[in-house]
């Protein structure tokens, strides 16, 4: 004892090993298994990245093929599923009904549970990474008094989603290219980012060797906060409160975040990671840009807000100095609002994209030796004491 090493925050501390995800914060590079994510971004599908988020290498035609095909097998929840929504308030916010279904899943898969089977662990992957955005979408239609939609399995991963969220029993509903692209996009962009936050508190549930279901719901309840997955639903809250474009009013948030005396934060600024441009970010804004062109909104009142803000802040010292740069979430936000998805559900979409990350983590630490997570702490408590007689 007192021999530890004191690093509030894991600033200096790499916990494990891991083969899957490498950033280069201060170059702003992010590879997947060695591929550049604006690569992965331009050519490759979600889908596509979950498997080799999962397995380490792009799969062949026929790998695709079975992956895919598995995934489908899975989409749907168990028809008792549906109850788990009924108890919730229809205010209830969606990640946290995200959050506990997830978890009770594993109360329905007492098959394939053994962790230690590499078969199990697999199908335990492929259950969540299908079966995450019917529950997702559940919890938005569930909010908005709207019947459950079934899976549909002759849709792309994202074109399904937006079915289940968007469709409804009296239309024929389409789903718009333009929106699953992008939708897929977003799912490529945030599905893995090597030990942020709530995958490092996936790794430590897992560590004890709980059920995956119940370590991705602890990932979903990290990722919650905004200052990881709950950035981008603060982002617009941001650009609403800044209101215009106008120099005055953006120069008074920029003031604001600066002041020390003031807990505020750019939203959407600032990575503990990267100390340049987050390469997913420049992906983000093509996109953002591409999205709101195609639909007609190249003058959205809030991308000419972000768009600005950025360019202040870009030139800025105090963001200058402390290589302070738009992340991942400041563009996708604006996407998101553009495809009519409300912004509660914003970082449900980040954790359904996430899960994939996740259960790779998860897959990969149970793949090899590991040791049950537990940081040791500075005490600063009181000395023994006596209990008072009385
Ligand atoms: N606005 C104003 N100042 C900032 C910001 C910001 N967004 N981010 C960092 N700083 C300042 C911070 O106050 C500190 O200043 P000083 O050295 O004078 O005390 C300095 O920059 C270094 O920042 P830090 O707080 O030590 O950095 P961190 O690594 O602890 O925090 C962060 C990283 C992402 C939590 C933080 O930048 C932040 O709160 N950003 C806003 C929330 C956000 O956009 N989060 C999404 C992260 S990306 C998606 C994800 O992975 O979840």
């Amino acid at each position: 004892d007192g021999l530890f090493t004191y690093d509030p925050g894991f600033m200096a501390t790499s916990s494990c090993q891991s083969a899957i995800t490498y950033i280069d914060g201060g170059q702003g590079v992010l590879l997947h298994r060695g591929y550049p994510i604006d690569q992965l971004a331009k050519h490759s599908n979600f889908v596509e990245v979950c498997y080799t988020l999962l397995f380490g290498d792009l799969p062949n035609d026929e790998e695709y093929a079975d992956f895919q095909a598995r995934i489908r097998n899975h989409t749907m929840v168990h028809d008792q599923i549906n109850n788990f929504f009924k108890g919730f308030r229809r205010d209830a916010h969606p990640m946290s009904m995200l959050c506990s279904v997830t978890g009770g899943l594993a109360a329905f898969y007492h098959d394939h549970m053994n962790i230690k089977k590499e078969e199990d662990r697999v199908i335990s992957a492929v259950r969540l990474i299908a079966k995450i955005p019917t529950i997702a979408a559940m919890a938005y239609k569930y909010s908005v008094g709207q019947p459950f939609n079934t899976p549909r399995n002759d849709l792309s991963y994202a074109e399904n989603f937006l079915y289940m969220m968007f469709a409804t029993p009296s239309e024929k509903y389409t789903v718009n290219p333009v929106y699953a692209n992008a939708m897929d996009r977003i799912f490529m962009l945030h599905a893995d980012h090597e030990q942020n936050a709530s995958t490092s508190t996936v790794r430590m549930a897992g560590s004890t060797g709980a059920n995956p279901f119940a370590c991705i719901s602890a990932g979903i309840a990290a990722l919650w906060g905004p200052a990881h997955g709950g950035a981008n639903e603060a982002v617009l809250k941001m650009l609403d409160e800044i209101g215009d474009d106008s120099e005055e009013n953006i120069q008074r948030f920029i003031d604001k975040a600066k002041d020390k005396n003031d807990p505020f934060k750019l939203m959407g600024f600032g990575h503990r990671v990267y100390r340049n441009f987050d390469p997913r970010a420049k992906v983000m804004k093509e996109t953002c840009d591409e999205v709101l062109e195609e639909l007609g909104l190249a003058d959205d009142a809030q991308l000419k807000i972000a768009k600005r803000l950025e360019q202040i802040a870009l030139e800025d010292d105090y963001f200058i100095e402390r290589k302070l740069y738009p992340n991942v979430d400041f563009y996708s936000g604006i996407i998101l609002k553009a495809m009519g998805i409300p912004t509660n559900m914003f970082t449900v979409i980040f954790a359904v994209s996430r899960t994939s990350g996740w259960i790779s983590h998860w897959h990969e630490m149970l793949s090899d030796s590991y040791k049950i997570s537990r940081p040791r702490q500075l005490y600063t408590g009181h000395d023994q004491r006596e209990y008072p007689q009385k």
